[in-house]
């Protein structure tokens, strides 16, 4: 890791080596755009069949952008793609993968528990002046932090889904955060070709705490039998322009990742009505019907 000083004299760490935990929805589309954007990108996962299949919607993706970014330059495109998938590594052991990175972002199962043990680990085995960062879309980054013995170089970069089309990313400092980490957050995020916005760590950070209870009511519009899942995104489609409707996107989030965020949020915030349970969200999530990603949630896709 090296320092910088920009002409504002602002102390910030270059980040050039980056490790993803988590190669799912989130972590394949983090270590993409990382990729993409010059930096060298260890993802992470639990066994090499799921991160076989990540490399493989990489790749998938990385046609998709190739398309349009070099449509009238088809051996520039290959060239992009392999150079990218060149400085894409993946490795099964998230401790052994930290050994020599600048910053971690971690996305993997939105549990706090799960988090902690997992950063607990990992704070052992990074160098000293490695940052951490989580892409929680809705726990306190305080209560993951915690976990750790670097509170000073340790953040929230919250990145929206598809990753390489969504152009913001929230970045998020704790009390403890140091200028110096949160300054080379904020240069990261604008290095991976992002806007970045600044939020206090409170649950769901500026755009799920907005978008979150929308959905949230939308199922409960359903319950209520007010109107049907196709007809509400009809609407919001049509009548508010929203480029999805509000099951669509539940669907494209992941029911299972829905519901945790409000599993969270009603047991910490039991007089909320905006962050109540629903049944009808719980029930589709027993039945195994977590949206696009398994091919059901509320609408078919498969
Ligand atoms: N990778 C690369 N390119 C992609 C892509 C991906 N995963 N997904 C879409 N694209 C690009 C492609 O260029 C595509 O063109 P092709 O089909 O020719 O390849 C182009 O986008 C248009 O895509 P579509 O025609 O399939 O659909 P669309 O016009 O509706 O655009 C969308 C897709 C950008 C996803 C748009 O529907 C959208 O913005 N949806 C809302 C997404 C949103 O709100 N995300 C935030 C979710 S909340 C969150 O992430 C936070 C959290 O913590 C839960
Ligand atoms: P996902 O289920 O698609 O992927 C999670 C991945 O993490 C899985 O591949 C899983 O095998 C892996 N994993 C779980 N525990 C692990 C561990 N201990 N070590 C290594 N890998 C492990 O979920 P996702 O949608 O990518 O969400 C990941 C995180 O990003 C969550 O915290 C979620 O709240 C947040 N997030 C999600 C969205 C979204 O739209 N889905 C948007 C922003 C943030």
């Amino acid at each position: 890791i090296s320092r910088s000083f920009s002409s504002s004299a602002v102390r910030q760490s270059v980040i050039k080596n980056v490790t993803i935990i988590g190669g799912g929805l989130m972590g394949a589309g983090i270590a993409q755009v990382a990729a993409s954007t010059g930096h060298n990108v260890v993802m992470v996962d639990q066994n090499d069949e799921i991160l076989s299949k990540s490399k493989a919607n990489i790749a998938k993706s990385l046609q998709r952008v190739v398309k349009k970014k070099f449509a009238e330059k088809p051996q520039e495109g290959e060239a992009f793609v392999s150079d990218v998938l060149n400085r894409l590594q993946t490795n099964t052991d998230a401790v052994d993968s930290v050994k020599n990175t600048d910053l971690v972002i971690e996305a993997i199962v939105e549990n706090l528990d799960v988090k902690k043990q997992l950063f607990a680990a990992l704070d052992k085995a990074a160098p000293q002046s490695a940052i951490f960062a989580s892409n929680t879309s809705s726990i306190p980054i305080k209560e993951i932090a915690v976990s750790t013995s670097r509170l000073d170089r340790f953040g929230g970069l919250h990145y929206f889904n598809p990753v390489p089309m969504m152009k913001l990313v929230e970045v998020i400092r704790i009390p403890e955060t140091s200028d110096e980490t949160f300054n080379s957050l904020l240069s990261f995020g604008k290095a991976m070709g992002k806007v970045t916005v600044n939020c206090k760590d409170t649950p769901g950070f500026i755009v799920n705490r907005l978008l979150v209870p929308y959905m949230m009511e939308a199922v409960r519009m359903v319950e209520r039998g007010e109107a049907t899942p196709q007809d509400i995104d009809t609407a919001m489609k049509l009548g508010a322009g929203y480029p999805m409707g509000p099951f669509e996107l539940t669907d494209y989030v992941g029911l299972d990742t829905c519901k945790f965020i409000m599993d969270g949020w009603s047991q910490k915030f039991p007089d909320n009505p905006l962050f109540a349970q629903s049944p009808l969200l719980n029930k589709y999530v027993a039945e195994g019907k977590l949206g696009n990603k398994v091919g059901e949630g509320f609408y078919k896709t498969k």
